[in-house]
C-alpha cells in the first residue's frame, strides 16, 4: 500500500518538473528571438599548458561571432583569485593576443571573459578553464661532495650531490670527464645524488653534473655544474728493484744505480734498505725519489737490497709495499801477490822448487798463472788467494825468472820478478862477536855474528858445548836474518860459560852441515881479553922494531937499493905469522874488536880529509 501511494506521488512530481522546464525553455526562446544580434559566442582561450618563468608566453582569445556595432571587452583572467592578466577590446571580432611574461603566480587555471562594452542588456561568456604550468628554468648547478675531501683512497665511498640555486621538474644526468655516466652495481644514481660505495683509481676524474627541466620528453632549460676534480689515490702495489747499472755482480770502482719500482701508486717515498739497515745518504750514495746511486762501489756494498715504496697522505702511512731482496756483490780487485819459493829435496839427486803465490786481498776465487819469463809455466784457480806451484831445480845453476799473475776477473796484477837460482851453501863459515861494555868495563853481553861465505837457502844452528841453542833460552836469543846471518844475543853470566859455535846447513838438506871454529867464551875470557891484545900488540910491535932494524942494518950494509915495497910486503906476512902463531879463537876475536874500531875511525876521518881537500880546493880556487 505505501509503496504505491509514494509511485503515485513521485509521477506526480514529475510531471511538475517537466511543465516548469517547459516553461523555461520557451521563455529562452523568446529572449534569443528578441535579441538576436546582441548575442556574445563563447571564447576559445589558446595557448600553451606551460611556460617558463621569466620568458614570454602568448595567449588567444578567440570569438566564434561578434554582435555588429558592438566592441566587445576580452579579458584574460586568473579563476583562483579573478586576477586579470590582460584585456583586450575587439571591434571587429579579432581574436585577442595576451604576450605576458611569465611569471610564478599565472600558474593554475586561466580563462577568457568576454563582455558587451556599451550594451548591459547582452550577457558576457566565460571561456573553458586552460591550466597553465609555470616552468622554472634550472640555474647555478654546482656539486657538492658529501663524502668530504676530493682527494682521498681507494676504498673509501664517494657521494655527489648535484643542486641548484633555481628551477623545478629537474632531472640530472652525471658525466665523468665529460662521458655520461651509467649506474652500474657499485654507482647508484637517485634524484640529484651520486653514491660510490668503494671507489677505485678508476673513480678519479672530472665530475660534472647537468640539471634539466624536461617537460612532455623536451628540454625546458639546462644548467651545467663546474668540475670538480676527483682524485682517488692507489695504494702502493708491488714495489721491485731494477739494477739500472746491468749485472748484480760488480768490482770496486764501478758504479751501482737501482730503481724501485712500483705497479702502482700515488705520492709514495721510497727507503732503501741493505742487509735490513736502513741506507742513509752519504758523499758517495745519492738517494733521490726512487733512486739509489753510489758513484764508485767498494766491497761494503755487497748485500741484499730491498726497497720499500709507502703511500702518505696527510702524514699518515697509507699503503707500504716491500720489493724482493736484490743480492749485489762487490768483488775486491785482486791485490799484486807476493812470490817466495822453498826448495825441497826430492831425493838425493833431484830438487824442486814449490814457489808460492799469494795475494792479500781480493774477492775470491783468484787465478794464479806463473810465468817464466814470458813462458807460462802453470795456472791455477784458488779459493784462498794462494797458490803453490812445484818446479824441477838444479842446485848452484840460473834457470830464469818467476812471476806470477793473479786475476779475479777486474784486472790481473803481477808479483815481482823472483830470479830461480839456489846456491847451495859453501864455506867458510865465520863468527865473530861485539861486546856491551857495563860498570867497571865488564863485559855483560855480547852478539855473536854467524855468516856463511855462500848459499841462498842457508839454515843456521847455534851450538854451546853440543847442545843446540833454539830461539830463545834464560840468557840468549837467537836472531835469524837469512840468508846473510844469524845473530846470538848472550847476556854474560854464569850460565853462558862455554864453548860457541855456529853450523850452517842448506834449509833443505840437512847433510850439508859446515861449522864455524869454536870458541871458548866465559866472563873472565873476555874480560882478560884487553890484557892479552895489549900483550899481542906489543910482541908484534916489538918483533917488528927489530926486524925493521935488522933489514936496515942489512939494507946499508950490503944493499942501499933495498925497495920500501919490499919491506911493506915482509911486514904484512909477518903480522899473518903472528896471528897464526897464537891461540886462534883469541886472536881472532881480538883482530875483530880492533878492526872494527880501525874502521870507525877511518870512516871518521874520511870527512875531515875529504873536507880538507875541498877547502884546499876552494882556496886555489880563489886565488886563481
Ligand atoms: C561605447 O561607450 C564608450 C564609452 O563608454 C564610447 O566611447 C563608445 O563610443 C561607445 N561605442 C559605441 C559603439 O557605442
Ligand atoms: C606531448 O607532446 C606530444 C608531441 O610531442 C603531444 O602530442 C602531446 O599532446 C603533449 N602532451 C602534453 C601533455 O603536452
Ligand atoms: C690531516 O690530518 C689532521 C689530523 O691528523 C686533520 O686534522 C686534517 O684535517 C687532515 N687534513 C686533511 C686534508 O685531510
Ligand atoms: C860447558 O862446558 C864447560 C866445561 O867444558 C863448563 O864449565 C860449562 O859450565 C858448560 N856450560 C854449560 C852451559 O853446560
Amino acid at each position: 500500500m505505501l509503496e504505491v501511494s509514494s509511485c503515485t506521488k513521485v509521477s506526480h512530481f514529475s510531471l511538475k518538473m517537466f511543465a516548469s522546464l517547459l516553461v523555461v525553455t520557451l521563455g529562452l526562446c523568446y529572449c534569443r528571438k528578441d535579441s538576436n544580434q546582441t548575442f556574445l559566442g563563447i571564447p576559445q582561450l589558446i595557448g600553451p599548458s606551460k611556460a617558463v618563468l621569466g620568458k614570454i608566453v602568448v595567449f588567444k582569445c578567440v570569438m566564434p561571432s561578434h554582435p555588429k556595432n558592438e566592441s566587445v571587452l576580452l579579458q584574460l583572467i586568473k579563476k583562483d583569485n579573478a586576477k586579470q592578466l590582460g584585456e583586450y577590446t575587439s571591434l571587429s571580432g579579432e581574436a585577442a593576443t595576451f604576450s605576458l611574461v611569465t611569471r610564478l603566480s599565472y600558474e593554475g587555471n586561466l580563462e577568457c571573459w568576454a563582455r558587451a562594452q556599451n550594451n548591459s542588456h547582452i550577457r558576457p561568456t566565460v571561456s573553458r578553464t586552460h591550466y597553465l604550468r609555470v616552468v622554472e628554468g634550472v640555474k647555478g648547478a654546482h656539486i657538492v661532495v658529501r663524502s668530504g675531501p676530493v682527494e682521498f683512497f681507494q676504498g673509501q665511498s664517494l657521494e655527489l650531490l648535484c643542486e641548484i640555486t633555481a628551477g623545478k621538474n629537474v632531472s640530472y644526468k652525471w658525466l665523468q670527464n665529460g662521458q655520461l655516466i651509467s649506474p652500474s652495481p657499485s654507482l647508484h644514481l637517485s634524484d640529484n645524488r651520486l653514491f660510490i660505495s668503494r671507489t677505485t683509481s678508476e673513480n678519479t676524474g672530472n665530475y660534472t653534473c647537468i640539471a634539466s627541466n624536461y617537460y612532455n620528453h623536451t628540454v625546458l632549460s639546462t644548467s651545467k655544474s663546474p668540475d670538480v676534480e676527483i682524485t682517488v689515490k692507489e695504494g702502493v702495489k708491488e714495489a721491485h728493484i731494477v739494477v739500472l747499472s746491468g749485472p748484480v755482480e760488480f768490482f770496486q770502482g764501478q758504479s751501482l744505480e737501482l730503481l724501485c719500482e712500483i705497479t702502482a701508486g700515488n705520492n709514495v717515498s721510497y727507503k732503501w734498505l741493505q742487509n735490513g739497515q736502513l741506507i742513509s745518504p752519504s758523499p758517495s750514495l745519492h738517494l733521490s725519489d726512487n733512486r739509489l746511486f753510489i758513484s764508485r762501489i767498494t766491497s761494503e756494498n755487497t748485500g741484499d737490497y730491498t726497497c720499500t715504496a709507502t703511500d702518505y697522505y696527510n702524514q699518515t702511512v697509507l699503503s707500504t709495499s716491500t720489493s724482493p731482496d736484490v743480492e749485489i756483490k762487490v768483488k775486491d780487485v785482486v791485490s799484486a801477490p807476493a812470490i817466495s819459493f822453498t826448495v825441497l829435496k826430492e831425493d838425493s839427486y833431484n830438487y824442486s822448487a814449490v814457489v808460492t803465490c799469494e795475494s792479500a786481498n781480493g774477492t775470491r776465487p783468484v787465478t794464479f798463472s806463473l810465468y817464466n819469463r814470458t813462458e807460462l809455466v802453470a795456472s791455477v784457480t784458488s779459493d784462498n788467494r794462494k797458490a803453490i806451484f812445484k818446479l824441477p831445480l838444479v842446485l848452484d845453476q840460473y834457470s830464469g825468472e818467476l812471476q806470477c799473475n793473479a786475476d779475479n776477473g777486474a784486472q790481473a796484477a803481477h808479483s815481482q820478478w823472483l830470479p830461480l837460482e839456489v846456491v847451495s851453501v859453501g864455506g867458510p863459515v865465520t863468527m865473530h862477536y861485539d861486546s856491551d861494555i857495563g860498570e867497571h868495563f865488564a863485559v855483560i853481553g855480547l852478539k855473536l855474528y854467524c855468516k856463511v861465505a855462500k848459499g841462498s837457502h842457508p839454515r843456521y844452528q847455534w851450538f854451546l858445548n853440543k847442545t843446540l841453542l833454539r830461539d830463545r833460552g834464560s840468557f840468549y836469543y837467537v836472531v835469524d836474518q837469512p840468508p846473510e846471518q844469524s845473530i846470538l844475543l848472550l847476556s854474560v853470566g854464569r850460565s853462558s860459560a862455554g864453548t860457541y859455535r855456529c853450523q850452517v846447513s842448506d834449509s833443505f838438506d840437512n847433510t850439508t852441515a859446515i861449522s864455524s871454529r869454536k870458541r871458548y867464551l866465559d866472563k873472565e875470557v873476555l874480560n882478560r881479553l884487553p890484557v892479552l891484545v895489549v900483550a899481542v900488540v906489543f910482541g908484534c910491535f916489538t918483533t917488528l922494531i927489530l926486524l925493521v932494524s935488522v933489514c936496515c942494518c942489512v939494507g946499508v950494509v950490503y944493499n942501499g937499493g933495498l925497495k920500501m915495497e919490499r919491506m911493506t910486503v915482509a911486514y904484512e906476512d909477518e903480522l899473518e905469522l903472528c896471528e897464526y902463531g897464537e891461540d886462534a879463537g883469541v886472536v881472532r876475536s881480538a883482530r875483530g874488536g880492533e878492526f872494527d874500531q880501525t874502521s870507525e875511525a877511518s870512516a871518521d876521518e874520511w870527512p875531515q880529509i875529504a873536507e880538507q881537500k875541498k877547502t884546499l880546493e876552494d882556496e886555489t880556487f880563489e886565488a886563481l
